[in-house]
């Protein structure tokens, strides 16, 4: 069954741009709620530990130096069916596919600098919002 939270990062691209404003205004313009949230800086080893899942890939070094190059924004965000709204309003991993009107189609630069994160599942969704944030289930009702 699907839950409503869902994880998401503002990437380097994005918050070196000054669009940190404007990707949250989207975000809850469509409805989330952001319930937990954090500007930090990754080191190329937390960005590896956070996306081992593609440590098999081609673009795995590049994406850990990439996503260490400069600060991001750790989010929590909440609504019904929150992790498939979420990938509907962020559009496809590649800007150049994303929707007419999606976050990435406005504000990604390339399929690696493609400006936010979300989560693909309930369970990932929980298990990278564990990673940002102690405990979660604390954050502001
Ligand atoms: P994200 O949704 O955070 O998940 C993995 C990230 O790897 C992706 O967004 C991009 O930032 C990056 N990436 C770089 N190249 C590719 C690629 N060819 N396919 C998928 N993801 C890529």
């Amino acid at each position: 069954m699907a839950t409503n939270r869902t994880f998401t990062m503002i990437k380097p691209d994005a918050t070196a741009a000054g669009n940190i404003g404007a990707i949250t205004k989207m975000m809850e313009e469509a409805g989330f709620k952001i319930i937990a949230m954090k500007y930090t800086q990754l080191t190329p080893a937390t960005a590896g530990k956070f996306y081992e899942v593609h440590s098999e890939r081609p673009f795995y070094a590049d994406l850990c130096k990439y996503m260490s190059s400069g600060p991001i924004v750790a989010m929590i965000l909440e609504k019904e069916n929150a992790v498939a709204d979420f990938r509907t309003l962020i559009g496809a991993t590649n800007p150049a596919n994303a929707a007419e009107g999606t976050i990435r189609k406005i504000f990604a630069t390339s399929i690696e600098a493609n400006a936010v994160h979300g989560s693909d599942s309930d369970e990932n969704a929980a298990i990278e919002g564990a990673f940002f944030f102690a405990k979660t289930e604390e954050v502001a009702a």
